[in-house]
């Protein structure tokens, strides 16, 4: 393992690093997503006795080779290693990071039953996180805008246990996306403390529905 003098000049180099990265993006993939996943990370990873490092760079480093973002994965985890081997960190250490990174872009499919690494386990917790609660509805809200959808189109009966199939009105809205995504996250998570902190968020959301749905009735 690095020494601490290593360690924090190391993570500032690859805050810097993401900060330039991300700066030309336009997907909403913004360092302020990094910021609160780092947060949570650490907050998590204290909880879960995980590597506090390698969950840290793991956690700043975890979108930048998204298909969203970079126009090849394969070119930009090249890079992305490279740069790493840069920052006088050891082999197995870039390789840790490297593996989370890449796990967690995986969307599914093949590699969906991918067993990650207790470090994976927590980045992809706090990641996952972000998309819940307060900030996720925000998230959610501004996403849609940005893709010119409506916020909501009412079905007959929204309800808040409904499936995506009872809801799907044939077109895509932002109230949608809690149906398709943000309501099945809770059950996805990884870690015990992962699991608490998504589970007061998931309340979070269905209190958020429930209000949302009695005013747009015009009930409260
Ligand atoms: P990640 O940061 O994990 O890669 P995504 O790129 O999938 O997340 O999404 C970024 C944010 O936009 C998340 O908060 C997500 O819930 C939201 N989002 C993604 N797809 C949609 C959609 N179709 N409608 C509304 N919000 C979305
Ligand atoms: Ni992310």
């Amino acid at each position: 393992m690095p020494t601490n003098a290593i360690k924090e000049s190391c993570l500032l180099a690859t805050e810097q690093h993401v900060k330039q990265l991300l700066a030309a993006d336009t997907t909403g993939h913004d360092w302020w997503h990094i910021h609160r996943v780092r947060k949570l990370t650490l907050t998590l990873a204290k909880e879960e006795q995980a590597d506090l490092f390698i969950c840290e760079m793991a956690a700043l480093l975890h979108d930048t080779v998204d298909d969203k973002l970079v126009a090849d994965e394969k070119i930009a985890q090249t890079e992305l290693l490279d740069w790493l081997f840069e920052q006088q960190l050891e082999e197995n250490v870039v390789r840790q990071i490297m593996q989370i990174i890449a796990d967690m872009s995986f969307k599914g499919g093949s590699n969906a039953d991918k067993v990650l690494t207790l470090e994976g386990k927590v980045v992809q917790d706090a990641d996952r996180i972000d998309a819940l609660g307060a900030i996720g509805i925000a998230r959610t809200m501004v996403y849609s805008g940005s893709k010119g959808r409506p916020m909501h189109l009412p079905n007959a009966q929204p309800r808040l246990n409904m499936t995506l199939a009872e809801y799907r009105n044939g077109e895509d809205t932002a109230i949608m996306h809690f149906y398709e995504k943000l309501l099945t996250l809770k059950d996805t998570m990884n870690t015990l403390t992962g699991k608490k902190l998504a589970e007061q968020r998931h309340l979070f959301l269905e209190t958020y529905l429930e209000q949302f749905y009695a005013e747009w009735a015009g009930e409260r």
